[in-house]
Order: C-alpha cells, then sequence, then structure tokens
C-alpha cells in the first residue's frame, strides 16, 4: 500500500505518531528512547525502535489470524508500521499470568509465582496521574468506555493472552505479564499501540531470566542483548 507521510500528530515516550494522505490511517514511529517510573528515568535501548516494530507486527499477524482486531495494516520499513487511526481508550489493561512488579508489591506476594488464573487489571492512562489503577466503576465515572465496551475489552485481552502465552511457551518465554491499549475505529473497537519487551514482562522459562525492560528499569545491565534474544525467538535470526 502506498501512503504519503504527514505531519506529526503526537510523540510519545517511545514512539511518534504521524498523519498520512489517508485520514484514516497513521504512522508509528519505533524510537531507541526508554523511559521509567513515568519518565523519571531515561536511556536509549539501541536498536529496541526495530524489534518492538518487528515484534509487534508480529504478534498483530498472529492475533488477527485468531480473531483479534488490531489496528495493524503493514510494516513500511525497520522503525516504521502503518495502522488504523484509532480514538485510544484511555485505559491501560494489564494481564497477569505470574506475579511481578506492581502485583508483588500491592499484594505482598513474591515476584515468580504463577496465578492459579490471570489477573486482569485497569490503570488510567494518565501522565499528570502517574497512571493510577482503576476499576469498572472509576471507568464509568470518568466516562472512559461503555460497560459494553469494558466486557469486550476484558474477553479481548484474556483472548490475546490465551493466544500469546503458548506462543511464547514454545519459544522457551514464559510470557509473565503484559500491557494492552485498546480505540475505536468508526464503530468497531480493536488493538492497538504494541506488543514488545517495552510492554511485556518475558522470562526464560527455565532460568527466569528477565528478557524484557526490567532489566533497564531495574539497572540489571545487558538491556540491548535481552531484546536481541527475545527477537531471535520470535521472530528468528
Ligand atoms: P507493573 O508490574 O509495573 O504494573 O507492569 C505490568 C506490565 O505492564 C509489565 O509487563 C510492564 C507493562 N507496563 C507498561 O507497558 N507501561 C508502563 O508504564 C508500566 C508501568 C508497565
Ligand atoms: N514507559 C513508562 C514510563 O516512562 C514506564 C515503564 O514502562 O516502566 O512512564
Amino acid at each position: 500500500m502506498s501512503v504519503e507521510i504527514r505531519g506529526k500528530l503526537y510523540e510519545g515516550k517511545a514512539k511518534i505518531v504521524y498523519a498520512t494522505d489517508k485520514p484514516d490511517l497513521i504512522v508509528q514511529y519505533f524510537k531507541d528512547d526508554a523511559t521509567a517510573f513515568n519518565a523519571q528515568k531515561r536511556g536509549t535501548i539501541v536498536g529496541k525502535g526495530v524489534i518492538n516494530n518487528r515484534m509487534s507486527a508480529r504478534m498483530f499477524e498472529l492475533l488477527e489470524r485468531r480473531g483479534v482486531p488490531t489496528h495493524y495494516v503493514a510494516t513500511l520499513s525497520d522503525r516504521e508500521m502503518l495502522c488504523r487511526r484509532l480514538d485510544i481508550i484511555k485505559i491501560e489493561v494489564i494481564v497477569r499470568n505470574v506475579v511481578a512488579g506492581s502485583l508483588a508489591k500491592r499484594t505482598g506476594l513474591e515476584e515468580g509465582v504463577v496465578n492459579a488464573q490471570p489477573v486482569l487489571e485497569f490503570y488510567y492512562k494518565s501522565d499528570a496521574l502517574g497512571d493510577p489503577m482503576i476499576n469498572d466503576e472509576h471507568v464509568r465515572l470518568l466516562g472512559l468506555a461503555t460497560p459494553k465496551e469494558v466486557a469486550w475489552i476484558r474477553r479481548s485481552a484474556l483472548r490475546v493472552n490465551s493466544v500469546l502465552r503458548p506462543h511464547m511457551a514454545r519459544r522457551h518465554l514464559t510470557l509473565v505479564d503484559f500491557k494492552l491499549e485498546f480505540g475505536r475505529a468508526g464503530r468497531r473497537l480493536m488493538l492497538g499501540d504494541e506488543i514488545s519487551p517495552d510492554t511485556c514482562r518475558l522470562w526464560d522459562v527455565r532460568t527466569k531470566e528477565r528478557l524484557d525492560k526490567d532489566r533497564f528499569r531495574r539497572d540489571m545491565g545487558g538491556v540491548e542483548e535481552a531484546y536481541q534474544e527475545v527477537y531471535r525467538r520470535l521472530i528468528g535470526a
């Protein structure tokens, strides 16, 4: 598909969104910039943009085949993804298979404990407020989504988990948890944003080595190598 890239619509922490000559299509440009703790910590992960773009494309294609609608249209280059333009719902949806990160902090459970069932959480997507956790009542109070949309989002997030978890496991990666964003394209809802080591926790199945952005968040070293290893396992050399 040939599209012409027009002006910048929005610059986020890890991506830039550009308009195109088609009003219903945008381009996501994946940067190497990394932030953590609401951008209090900043850095660069060399090559991350390419890996996140390629991995997201592969995961979106897989999800589409398994009946989850996504905003993915085409890969334009190493760092550019053509997507349907969404009206993003301001809810960050987290699905957790294994205790880690803020779930460990919130509950006192130890990192690595496997959840009997996936745990689904909503956070209010607001940099000003630092993305606080919210429940269905807050979603209603803030008018973020209708009850019907919330029900669809829950079902779809769990469906994404049931597709990605075994897919990763076959590649010796434990899908510990991940973050999704959904949006509206006209009257249709679909999955947006990205699926990458920035937005997923991925551990080696056997050694439990962390192969994701936690290496950057926690100053563990070997950040680039971890992203490359995920790329190798999911996309191939
Ligand atoms: P958490 O344990 O810090 O709440 O993170 C849960 C998951 O969400 C983890 O896979 C990382 C991802 N995540 C984001 O994608 N963006 C964020 O801003 C945060 C805090 C977490
Ligand atoms: N990207 C997020 C931020 O800077 C945090 C994270 O992924 O940990 O707020």
